[in-house]
């Protein structure tokens, strides 16, 4: 008669038939301790996914955070790892997501790394390649309602290009940003790469304590200079996570540039 599993054996069994389907529930989440990676991170581990959190200090995480059993932490920085520390912690996850953003003080808007985002993201996205996978990895980047699509024909104003041509200028996170999501949306134009991607646009970032209704649309529905419209955190990390855990949703908004509002409160009562 065969010998009965342990329930270790059986839930390691369980993993590497999971892993054998290709089914990794896995998010490296790169800018975990920051206001919307944290977010993200629990609404991850709120749907029963496995969260490995990049921080630059762990106790920037909240305790609930730390304390889950379903979250790992690995300090430092994708930019100073090395090539093997990278491998290692891309290895086992099928979802990749960024929440980087440049703090805002003097140092972390014009000192280095210039281009955080950008050489970050390129640097978790060549090491996917360099060992692709089975199926391919889902990469969601935060990125601003004030970056365009430039695979589609977004109108701007002349206004609106005269004030973002000198937040070029003046501000380099912006410039990071762009160049952030003209990176994936180049790099992984055709759909048979290791990496499909999702880059998400919110409009003024607010905080809220609730998921309330929101809207997404292919391309901005107002100026985010003349007349920005406003998105809460916790919308953005319930969009992101949907983006990571739902099959539809993922079809719908892969290879795009959803942009996030959220739905004035008139709209949302009626
Ligand atoms: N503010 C807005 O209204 C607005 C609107 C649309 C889009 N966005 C974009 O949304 C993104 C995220 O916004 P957020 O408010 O959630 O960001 P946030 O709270 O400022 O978090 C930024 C994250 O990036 C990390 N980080 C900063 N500098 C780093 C460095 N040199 N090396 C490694 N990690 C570094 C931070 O780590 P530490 O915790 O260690 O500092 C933190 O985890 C940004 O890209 C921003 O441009 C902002």
């Amino acid at each position: 008669m065969g010998r009965i599993e342990t329930f270790a054996e059986m839930a390691i069994n369980r993993r590497c038939k999971l892993q054998r389907n290709g089914i990794d529930m896995t998010t490296l989440l790169a800018g975990a301790s920051g206001a919307t990676g944290k977010l993200l991170a629990e609404q991850l581990l709120n749907r029963g996914q496995k969260v490995r959190a990049i921080v630059r200090a762990a106790d920037r995480l909240p305790p609930e955070l730390l304390d889950h059993p379903d979250l790992s932490v690995v300090e430092g920085t994708v930019l100073d790892f090395t090539d093997a520390e990278v491998a290692q912690h891309v290895m086992d996850c099928s979802s990749i997501a960024c929440c980087l953003g440049h703090n805002l003080t003097f140092k972390g808007v014009y000192g280095h790394p210039r281009r955080l985002v950008t050489d970050s993201i390129r640097r978790l996205c060549r090491t996917v390649q360099a060992s692709p996978k089975d199926k391919p990895a889902k990469f969601v980047l935060m990125n601003t309602a004030g970056n365009s699509n430039r695979s589609l024909i977004e109108p701007v104003g002349f206004a609106q290009r005269m004030v973002i041509g000198l937040v070029r200028l003046l501000l380099p996170p912006h410039v990071d940003n762009e160049k952030a999501a003209d990176y994936l949306r180049t790099e992984f134009a055709e759909d048979s790469g290791a990496v499909e991607w999702c880059v998400v646009r919110p409009d003024s970032l607010t905080n809220e304590t609730t998921v309330t209704t929101y809207d997404l649309h292919c391309s901005p529905t107002r100026s985010a200079i003349f007349n920005p419209g406003k998105t809460s955190r916790i919308n953005v990390a319930h969009f992101m996570a949907d983006l990571i855990t739902d099959d539809a949703t993922w079809s719908k908004w892969k290879g795009q540039m959803p942009v996030i509002y959220n739905r004035p409160l008139q709209d949302n009562e009626s």
